[in-house]
């Protein structure tokens, strides 16, 4: 298995997802002869996983089901050990269109952290682009190489376990983008513009604190960037709720209402809400935003390297 091609059946050490539900799933590492334990009872991998096809309704023990799914960079963001705060699939997103990422871009990362935002821009530039990333944590960068690993992407990746604002990214030139996810990114601008090409290429630093993106600008601005631009994008989430209402008795003046434009032109809306309405009620869908949210991820600053 690799996170780049999508194989149909499950084999002996396979990283594998198990699926319970939206709010509900883990990884699982498939081993002959290991066992997997559920709400629903154990998951044998001899019998159960090896050999099925991704994709399968397994039965537990106890007769309640899971489904076992192939992985992908989305699914692995909201299934991974965390190790670091993460960036998801929102952020990642507008990241990689921005960075203007596509197979065969070389692209360098700091720091590497759970390693969330690296599956996203592997699976991107794969299978010509390489991606170096470099984490100054000798563990996480230990785990990182674990997983690139048994991931079957590490010909795709260099990890570096080295101080980003110390040391840069060992590359000089080549880069077609740079991304800085730690807590001073202004003091790996320099760093970025001599990785970037000399033709030119695009830098995108993520930063929680209003503070850390005012001093990454002024970096970027001292080191020669242009088209500096911070974006905040929000996740807001619609709970849909079927909605009942009481039909109000209009008396005589409702009913006159009856064969008007208005009404014509809702006709579908009444044929299907008769039934309904001869119980006194009538039920709709319903999509409400929250009145308050924790939206802020982050504030994304994007910048140009120009030509030389
Ligand atoms: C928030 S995490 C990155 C998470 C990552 N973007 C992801 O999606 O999984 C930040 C990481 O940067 C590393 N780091 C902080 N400063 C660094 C530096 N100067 N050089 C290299 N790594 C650094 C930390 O050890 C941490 O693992």
């Amino acid at each position: 298995m690799s996170f780049l091609e999508y194989r149909d059946t499950i084999q002996e050490g396979d990283t594998a997802i198990v699926f319970l539900g939206h709010d509900s799933m883990f990884p699982v590492k498939v081993q002959r002869g290991g066992q997997t334990q559920t709400k629903y009872g154990v998951i044998r991998h001899s019998s159960d996983l090896i050999g099925k096809k991704y994709g399968s309704k397994v039965t537990c023990s106890k007769g309640g089901w899971v489904y076992i799914l192939h992985p992908t960079p989305e699914l692995w963001t909201v299934n991974l050990p965390h190790r670091t705060q993460i960036l998801y699939s929102t952020d990642i997103s507008l990241i990689t269109m921005m960075l203007e990422l596509k197979p065969g871009s070389i692209v360098c990362e700091s720091g590497t952290g759970s390693g969330s935002l690296s599956h996203a821009i592997i699976r991107t530039i794969a299978p010509t682009g390489h991606l170096y990333t470099v984490e100054f944590h000798q563990q996480r960068a230990e785990k990182a190489i674990e997983e690139f690993k048994e991931h079957k992407v590490d010909d795709l990746v260099t990890v570096k376990n080295q101080d980003v604002c110390e040391n840069g990214f060992g590359i000089t030139e080549i880069a077609d983008a740079v991304f800085l996810d730690i807590p001073s990114p202004w003091e790996a601008v320099r760093h970025a513009k001599s990785a970037l090409k000399l033709e030119g290429g695009r830098i995108c630093s993520f930063s929680p604190c209003i503070e850390q993106v005012q001093r990454t600008c002024l970096a970027l601005e001292e080191h020669g960037f242009t088209e500096i631009n911070t974006l905040e994008i929000l996740l807001r989430v619609y709970n849909v709720r079927t909605i009942s209402l009481q039909i109000p008795d209009l008396g005589k003046a409702g009913e006159d209402k009856s064969g008007t434009e208005f009404d014509r032109g809702n006709q579908s809306n009444q044929d299907a809400s008769c039934a309904n309405l001869q119980q006194g009620t009538v039920q709709f869908k319903s999509g409400i935003p929250p009145r308050e949210m924790v939206g802020h991820t982050g504030y994304l600053t994007f910048a140009t390297k120009s030509p030389i």
